[in-house]
């Protein structure tokens, strides 16, 4: 059972400026509820309760968000705004948080590394929490972590993109082991859309095992001086085996405003049908 899951959110979130400019990305609310409650929500529903953040400077409200407030739970105490702090107040009881400052933003792969402090020799899920999933039935990790209990090695989430847009993620290539199940043979970073080996991209979904901290340490830096996670991981399939798995559900790529806003409409008609 894996119990850890790692959330580097140190990124300056450049695509959302001003609004990033004193607040984490990662606090945008899609509706009423931040973009990192989402991921830690869809981390406890996979059984991994203890959360590790990558943090970085201007991210403080990430560590009051996951606390308590008195102050305000005194103000609302007996009203019926109470029911509005469950949510948060269950994550709290069950989850713990700790918390490591990535100091120079020098790419994902650096990012998790950053987090080796925090995860230490077990195998650990990793949450973008731009990225946010809606899982068919389980959510995403979920049911990566039934394939990882199934092959006990990396898995990475994919899903298949319009060809011309394949420059904006990592790709993988591999044989089909089971429906959805690839095992990968090669991965590119943001491939030219004439250059790529696939239109299967890795989206904001790892589980990853321990050995994952000292190949990266071992990556050079690649594009834009930035230790990019899909190297490692290239590295890793080919000593032993990743996984790429195709989830079911939808993804939302809330790092660009399209998608911040297709995730803001979708999430409101739930939040009506709730409401009814
Ligand atoms: P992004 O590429 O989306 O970068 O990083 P970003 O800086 O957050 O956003 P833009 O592109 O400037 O708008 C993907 C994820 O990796 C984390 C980010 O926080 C985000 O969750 N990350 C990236 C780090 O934690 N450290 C890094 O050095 C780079």
């Amino acid at each position: 059972m894996i119990k850890k899951c790692l959330f580097p959110a140190a990124g300056y979130g450049t695509r959302f400026l001003p609004a990033t400019k004193s607040m984490p990305k990662e606090m945008l609310p899609v509706v009423d509820k931040p973009l990192i409650q989402y991921g830690v929500e869809e981390a406890m529903e996979a059984g991994m309760n203890n959360i590790a953040i990558v943090t970085g400077r201007g991210k403080r409200a990430l560590a009051d968000h996951f606390d308590v407030s008195y102050e305000l739970e005194h103000q609302i105490s007996g009203s019926s705004k109470e029911g509005l702090l469950t949510d948060i107040r269950e994550i709290l009881d069950d989850c713990t948080f700790s918390y490591t400052r990535q100091s120079e933003m020098k790419g994902l792969g650096h990012a998790i590394l950053t987090g080796e402090t925090l995860i230490g020799k077990e195998p650990f899920g990793v949450v973008l929490a731009d990225d946010l999933c809606v899982g068919d039935g389980d959510g995403v990790l979920a049911q990566m972590a039934q394939i990882y209990t199934k092959y006990r090695c990396s898995v990475v989430a994919i899903e298949e993109v319009p060809h011309e847009e394949v420059s904006k993620y990592g790709v993988i290539s591999g044989s089909a082991l089971e429906d959805g199940v690839y095992l990968i043979s090669d991965m590119v970073e943001k491939p030219a859309p004439d250059e790529t080996p696939s239109n299967l991209a890795i989206i904001g979904r790892y589980i990853l095992t321990p050995d994952i901290f000292d190949i990266i340490r071992e990556t050079p830096a690649g594009r834009n001086g930035e230790i990019q996670i899909t190297d490692a991981l290239q590295t890793q399939a080919r000593k032993n085996m990743v996984l790429a798995y195709r989830f079911k559900g939808q993804r939302f790529d809330c790092g660009s405003v399209d998608g911040f806003v297709a995730a803001t409409n979708y999430f409101y008609e739930r939040w009506k049908e709730l409401g009814d």
